[in-house]
């Protein structure tokens, strides 16, 4: 079983500063809870039960959030606010399941990903990245478990995007083997669209081996002089499987402004206590609005 998921969430996040200058990423809102809450969430539906998070100086306020509020919970009772009180223990992670590391210099996702080697151990385990959200009643990290039920080896999501776009992904080739899952041949980081071997980008949700340490533990620099955690999964595919799965569900890129906008709209039209009212809104403003 796939207990342990890591959430690298040591980035610098440029693309949405200044927001991010103080605030970490991982803690900006999607409608009315963090992002990294809403991948603990996906993470927690699919069966994980550790969270290791991959931090860097600044980024405390992630741990703080899934940890207890004394006060906040005390305050909340002595109003009678019963609900809040529920959604505050809600975002809780259990005793000694939250675990922290930490990367000291942003060097890339493979980097980030190593530096949790020794809290993930031999097993196999997930990596989930807070700002790639997934909407779909089924988590995405869910499907990739159904896939590696019957697969077993590596596991990652993929999703098919416009040629010119595929160099800002890991891009695969691979093989149909039934229903949405593929078996890859090939993994190229950020490729030249006119080089790339398929338009099917890997999106930010993998099920990984242990046996991807021993790669990443290579430390070696790829795409934007970054330590790829592509380009050790493209080592580790000459010694073990990897499955790409077409996951049902529509992923939104947060990290950067028009994604984390598309996002927010299409989360709380997703919403049944909200989608009337932000309909009203966008159609005042749709009126309104001067191209
Ligand atoms: P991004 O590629 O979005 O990088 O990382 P970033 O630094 O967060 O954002 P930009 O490009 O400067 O705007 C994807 C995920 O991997 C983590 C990030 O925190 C994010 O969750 N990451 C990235 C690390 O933990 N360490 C790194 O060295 C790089």
């Amino acid at each position: 079983p796939v207990r342990k998921a890591v959430f690298p969430v040591a980035g610098l996040g440029t693309r949405l500063l200044p927001a991010t200058k103080a605030m970490p990423k991982e803690m900006l809102t999607l409608v009315d809870r963090p992002l990294i809450q809403h991948v603990v969430e996906e993470a927690k539906q699919a069966g994980i039960e550790e969270f290791i998070f991959v931090t860097s100086s600044g980024k405390t306020l992630i741990e703080d959030h899934f940890d207890r509020d004394h006060q906040l919970l005390a305050t909340l009772e002595a109003r009678g606010k019963k609900e809040l009180v529920q959604l505050a223990l809600d975002t809780e992670i259990p005793l000694g399941k939250l675990l922290v590391t930490r990367q000291h210099t942003p060097l890339g996702l493979g980097h980030a990903v190593w530096c949790a080697r020794d809290i993930v151990g031999n097993e196999p385990f997930a990596v989930i990245l807070p700002d790639e959200i997934v909407l779909h009643s089924i988590g995405c990290l869910s499907q990739l478990m159904n896939v590696y039920q019957e697969q077993g080896g590596n596991v990652v999501a993929l999703m098919d995007v416009p040629r010119a776009m595929i160099k800002n992904y890991g891009a695969i080739a691979g093989e149909s083997v039934g229903g949405n899952t593929l078996s890859i041949t090939q993994m190229v980081e950020k490729p030249d669209p006119a080089e790339a071997p398929s338009t099917m980008s890997i999106t930010g949700r993998y099920i990984l081996q242990p046996q991807i340490f021993d790669h990443l533990a290579k430390n070696k620099k790829g795409a934007g002089g970054e330590i790829q955690l592509t380009d050790a999964m493209q080592e580790l595919l000459e010694e073990q499987k990897f499955s790409g799965v077409l996951f049902d569900g529509k992923r939104y890129d947060c990290g950067h402004k028009l994604g984390f906008i598309e996002a927010n709209i299409a989360f709380a039209l997703d919403r049944n206590d909200m989608r009337g009212d932000v309909i009203g809104l966008l159609e005042t403003y749709l009126k309104q609005a001067k191209p």
